[in-house]
């Protein structure tokens, strides 16, 4: 089993992403911490919390983390995950699990250091907490395997042209973490856009007849809406991308992807692209090969993605 940590800030996608990161048998989850993002980061606590008590690992420990990104108030995206997060959705069974009482960036670091060998952090949501941590305790480095982080891109954007939330939110933490050199995987738009659910796959969710499933399939009814726009190519709909899923396969089953080493760092003084993700896609900064510490996904087997996905939520009972 992989060891890992999980950064969120649940989240429609993320709940997604959490529904089979806690099921599958290739994840050994050792913590869970939330921030603030989608929404203010005692919404996300709340929801994350449940979704531990939905999906049975209430033994996991959560901690809460950073109530503002780094250097300005949050940007939410409420318009795309609603006022609670989860679209409107609510947990029947109230979980009375409360959060550990350090912070999360100090979780994470107490995390990392018990243990032996490093481990790989998996960050859905903007990197508020990771950025604190390697600011206070920058001998944690030794102790991360990887960044494995949902956000950045080529040539597109969520909400804005060029940036993606998740860097847009708190572009000062995502250019501090990847100048630390940190090994770092971009799951970036470009791959998670190809890596969408249809219909038909969500029609085989709700034929699951699960809590969990059932919670996915409610979620994401709400989210097909919101985003709308982003579903439509050529004017045919397509679906809809679970960005942070897609993030949680690639550590899972990285064979379904295609990705190269870049050197990256974030805009954020742009008055235009404040959040871009510069990548040296064709090497024009001659940048040395110890620079190049960025993974960047590109594409990913969408059949296969979503066929794993499926295998994993069946286990949660009929
Ligand atoms: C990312 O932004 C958030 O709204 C989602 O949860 C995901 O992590 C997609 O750009
Ligand atoms: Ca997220």
């Amino acid at each position: 089993k992989i060891k890992v940590l999980i950064d969120c800030d649940t989240g429609i996608d993320d709940i997604v992403a959490l529904s089979y990161a806690l099921k599958t048998d290739r994840l050994e989850v050792l913590g869970v911490t939330t921030v603030c993002g989608n929404l203010p980061v005692d919404i996300t606590t709340y929801n994350t919390l449940n979704a531990l008590e939905l999906m049975g690992r209430t033994e996991i420990p959560l901690a809460k983390g950073a109530a503002t990104p780094l250097e300005r108030p949050l940007w939410d995206a409420a318009y795309i995950h609603g006022s609670n997060g989860l679209g409107g959705y609510e947990f029947a069974h109230k979980t009375e699990k409360q959060p550990e009482p350090q912070p999360a960036h100090e979780f994470i670091y107490s995390v990392l250091m018990a243990q032996p060998e490093p481990i790989t952090i998996i960050a859905l949501a903007p990197l508020t907490n990771i950025a604190l941590l390697l600011k206070q305790h920058p001998d944690a480095l030794t102790k991360i395997q990887r960044i494995v982080f949902m956000g950045g891109s080529l040539r597109t954007g969520n909400p804005t042209p060029v940036a993606t939330f998740n860097v847009l939110a708190d572009p000062e933490a995502a250019k501090y973490v990847i100048a630390t050199k940190v090994p770092f995987v971009m799951c970036s738009l470009d791959c998670t856009r190809g890596s969408f659910l249809t219909y038909d796959d969500l029609d085989k969710v709700a034929a699951l007849h699960n809590p969990v499933a059932d919670m996915v399939r409610t979620v994401t009814g709400f989210y097909i809406q919101t985003t709308k726009a982003e579903n439509t190519v050529d004017g045919q709909k397509k679906g809809i991308d679970i960005h942070d899923l897609c993030t949680v396969m690639y550590v899972t089953h990285p064979e379904l992807f295609e990705g190269e080493h870049y050197f990256a760092d974030v805009e954020t003084k742009g008055e235009l692209t404040t959040g871009f993700t510069l990548v040296d896609f064709e090497n024009n900064l001659k940048k040395p090969p110890e620079d190049k510490t960025v993974l960047f996904l590109k594409k990913v087997n969408r059949e296969k993605y979503v066929e794993y996905f499926l295998e994993v939520l069946a286990r949660y009972g009929a």
